[in-house]
């Protein structure tokens, strides 16, 4: 039996943290209406809050997508005879399993790459694959995959999964920016495996994202106790509610953190006093769920033509499998 191997790459500039948050947390404050980016929820405490998030009754796309999963694993991995599984945003990489599973009895995997700005996460999933995995060789990355996707010498064919609906988390513009760049990375024999929420009725949407334990409000107030550590600030995550709301013409959910009183919070390390009005909105998070002809339509743009389209049997979630065009 060979011993499988683990790397880590921390591909993230030395002052990243320090640098991109200052800026993301001065510029999106400042602005109407202010927002704050949501990569900074990932910290250890967040990525373990997430992963709780993902066992919710009321959030119900990891289980929908393992579904499909488990269904189309064997013959995602026919298909694509990927030599490498590259992963972004990979997490806890639990429902990857059901690919890794696949991909080792068709023969053909000899490396998974998964690719997320927590360490944490990743040290963590990496090193039970590998114990899981004999002979799998593990090299994980730490990147922000919107400034780098960090693919280079993996052997092909590749098998690139965007889980999760990740994606959705985008805006329109970084949707076409993240399309076309990896469309240009990839080769003529590699394959994008994409996980992507579907509309449906508000009630069941806006549950899945403010759900009854509050375990989400935690997730989501984390960004807090994120910015209060890392620039000194003195926010009182007491003093916000957690909202979600349903946004019709964008088809999105939008996470927010809503003043419950007017306050003044003090942020040193980028010198900034922030007034809050009692009921003023501070947004963290969107999540936009998709329809298959306009996930279609963007992809081919983007560079993809899709392949296959799979849903679950209630037809929440898609997972699709597209190729560069
Ligand atoms: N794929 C998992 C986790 C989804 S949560 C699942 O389907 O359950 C989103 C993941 O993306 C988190 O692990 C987070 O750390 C990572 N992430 C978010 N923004 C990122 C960015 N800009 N660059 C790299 N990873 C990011
Ligand atoms: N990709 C996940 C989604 O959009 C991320 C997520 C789930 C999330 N619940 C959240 C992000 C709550 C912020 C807050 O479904």
């Amino acid at each position: 039996m060979t011993a499988s191997r683990f790397t880590l790459d921390d591909r993230l500039p030395a002052d990243y943290l320090t640098d991109a948050l200052h800026t993301d947390v001065r510029e999106g404050l400042r602005a109407a209406p202010r927002t704050l980016p949501p990569k900074w929820f990932y910290d250890k405490r967040g990525s373990d809050l997430f992963e709780q998030i993902t066992r919710l009754p009321e959030y119900y796309p990891t289980r929908a997508e393992q579904e499909i999963l488990g269904r189309r694993a064997a013959e995602i991995a026919a298909l694509t005879r990927a030599a490498t599984l590259v992963e972004l945003g990979s997490g806890s990489s639990r429902k990857t399993r059901l690919l890794l599973d696949a991909l080792t009895a068709g023969g053909t995997l000899r490396r998974y790459a998964p690719l997320d700005v927590s360490g944490a996460a990743l040290s963590e999933a990496g090193e039970a694959i590998c114990r899981d995995y004999p002979g799998l060789e593990v090299a994980a990355t730490v990147a922000d995959f919107e400034h780098d996707l960090a693919l280079s010498d993996e052997p092909g064919p590749r098998l690139l999964a965007f889980l999760g609906s990740t994606i959705g988390n985008f805006d329109p513009d970084q949707r076409r920016a993240f399309y076309r760049t990896l469309s240009l990375a990839l080769s003529s024999d590699d394959v994008l495996l994409l996980g992507a929420d579907l509309v449906k009725d508000p009630e069941t949407l806006v549950r899945a994202y403010d759900d009854a334990a509050g375990v989400t409000a935690e997730f989501n107030k984390n960004v807090l106790h994120v910015i209060n550590r890392e620039l000194g600030a003195d926010f009182d995550p007491d003093a916000f509610d957690h909202v979600a709301v349903w946004n019709t013409e964008e088809e999105r959910i939008e996470m927010r953190l809503r003043a419950r009183r007017a306050q003044t919070v003090k942020i040193p390390d980028v010198d900034l006093s922030l007034d809050l009005a009692q009921g003023e909105d501070m947004r963290t998070e969107i999540s936009c769920k998709f329809r298959r002809e306009s996930l279609t339509a963007e992809l081919k743009e983007g560079g993809f033509t899709v392949r296959h389209w799979w849903t679950d049997a209630a037809g929440r979630f898609a997972l699709l499998m597209a190729v560069p065009s």
